[in-house]
């Protein structure tokens, strides 16, 4: 039986040597977090990096390491701590990830790091090489590999190949500022099917094809000489379930079975029954606009004074590529504006922002959405956020206000949210002003048709969209032969 091969570079597993012995832990990202409801009906084998580096691992360890991803369907592509700074911090988050967020004065071009990064994708190709059986469908994942399919086709040209971009593909404007701009084209057109969350990525897309490459587009197909490459867009959607049932579980819990941070949650809500919590969830990440979010809370408490005591702030903020120079900026940032904010307006029973820096598991994500008020996300910049979907689906009396950015490729499937421009500190004012104040049955009536929306559209919807496209455009591709 065919199976299908998951490659992207995190694992939905990270592995960490403590004391001898090896620990593994959830990944957090979309990516990961979407995949592993796809992954985990066993069908299928994903390939990528354990999180280690190769001088991290003992001859001792390596076979319960292979065991360790074993037991997740998982098996490694071993990077060594250059290729690690080479492929991963450097050209993957210091050139395309900036350059695709239209960070573009962060985008550092490094011929050193390209050269890496082309060798490290070589490594993921031979690797998929290697494991495929002939009647095995590739799915290519994400911006860190994007030379891998043509780099498989080269080697296995009678494979289905698809390729999915969780983050935006920027104008044309922007990308034809990368040296390596048709080199990057190239290597994602060795795919038969190139999947995209947003139309508009996907039409930025084809524009670079058409004008670097020169190649002819019709509609969403784009024409090779022995091959045509289709080219869609297909928003990702959550476990809706997974959530909706995790958060009506929770309703239900007796005292024991309640965490700590639901206690401490609760014991607020309690001292002052009519405060609001407002939730902001995030890697620390600068494409994420969290130092903005944290200015913007001070300017609404200056305009709307009668909110202090009223209102609280809680960021879950998870560390993220913590050895880029931009993130460490951004931590220190972050920390200084909430310690200066609640230096300045505490009072003995009122902290204004809450602050954790880490990754929380599941059930305490749970918490979170659950006993939030309002979710307030304002990327500046994002592929798709997930999050903002994972808060409605746990609302399970739809009760609850999302804010959202319009820069996030999940505002175009929420427009129930109060969508709002991260940059526009007075509209963003107004929006929580308009979210404090939303009668309940507009919340639930706002809330009930993204969640009609959220269930139909889940991720299992997407995967299998992708791959039905994928095995459709295979079929046609071998018809014209
Ligand atoms: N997440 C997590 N642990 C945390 C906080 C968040 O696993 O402590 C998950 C969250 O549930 C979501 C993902 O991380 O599924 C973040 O995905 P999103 O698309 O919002 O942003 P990304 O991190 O991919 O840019
Ligand atoms: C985003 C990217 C993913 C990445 C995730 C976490 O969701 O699209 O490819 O895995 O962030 O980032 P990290 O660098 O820790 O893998």
């Amino acid at each position: 039986m065919s199976k299908t091969i998951i490659i992207s570079n995190r694992l939905p597993v990270q592995l960490q040597i403590k004391e001898g012995s090896i620990e593994a832990t959830p990944s957090v990202g979309g990516l990961a977090t979407g995949m592993k409801s796809v992954h985990s009906d066993g069908e299928s084998l994903w390939i990528g990096w354990s999180g280690l580096t190769l001088e991290e691992i003992p001859d001792s360890l390596d076979a319960d390491i292979d065991q360790a991803l074993a037991r997740h369907g998982c098996s490694r592509v071993d990077l060594s701590k250059n290729e690690v700074d080479g492929f991963y911090y450097g050209f993957s988050n210091r050139t395309i990830w900036p350059l695709f967020h239209y960070f573009m004065e962060y985008s550092e071009f490094e011929l050193s790091n390209w050269t890496v990064y082309e060798a490290v994708n070589r490594k993921f190709a031979d690797a998929i090489a290697a494991a495929a059986a002939d009647d095995d469908v590739i799915w290519v994942h994400d911006y860190q590999l994007m030379l891998v399919p043509q780099m498989v086709r080269e080697q296995r040209p009678g494979l289905s190949i698809g390729f999915f971009l969780h983050i935006p593909f920027p104008s044309y404007e922007i990308f034809r500022t990368m040296p390596w701009r048709r080199e990057v084209l190239r290597g994602l057109l060795g795919s038969d099917l190139i999947g995209f969350h947003t139309y508009d990525y996907e039409r930025h897309f084809l524009s670079s094809v058409r004008r670097l490459l020169g190649l002819e587009v019709s509609f969403n197909e784009i024409h090779l000489e022995d091959r045509v490459v289709k080219v869609d867009s297909f928003p990702m959607g959550i476990d809706y379930k997974k959530f909706n049932e995790a958060a009506a579980r929770h309703r239900d819990m007796k005292p024991g079975e309640i965490s700590d941070l639901q206690n401490r949650l609760d014991t607020h809500k309690a001292s002052t029954p009519d405060a609001k919590f407002f939730l902001s969830i995030d890697r620390l990440d600068y494409t994420k606009g969290i130092a903005r979010r944290i200015k913007a809370f001070e300017y609404f408490l200056e305009k709307y004074p009668e909110y202090k005591e009223k209102v609280r702030l809680i960021i879950l903020a998870v560390p993220s590529r913590s050895k880029v120079p931009q993130y460490q900026r951004l931590k220190r940032e972050i920390d200084e504006l909430v310690g200066r904010i609640n230096g300045e307006l505490s009072t003995v029973s009122w902290t204004p922002i809450w602050y954790f820096y880490r990754s929380l598991p599941f059930d305490n994500l749970i918490d979170l959405y659950t006993s939030c008020d309002i979710a307030w996300l304002t990327p500046i910049r994002d592929g798709m956020n997930l999050v903002a979907k994972e808060y409605i689906a746990t609302r399970t009396d739809q009760t609850g206000v999302l804010i959202l950015s319009e820069m996030a490729g999940s505002a175009n499937e929420m427009n129930e949210a109060l969508l709002i421009n991260p940059n526009n500190f007075e509209q963003i004012a107004e929006s929580l002003h308009q979210a404090l104040n939303m009668p309940e049955e507009e919340q639930k009536r706002r809330n009930a048709a993204m969640q009609k929306r959220l269930e139909r559209y889940n991720v299992e919807k997407w995967a299998n969209d992708f791959m039905n496209s994928l095995l459709t455009q295979r079929q046609q591709d071998y018809s014209m032969v």
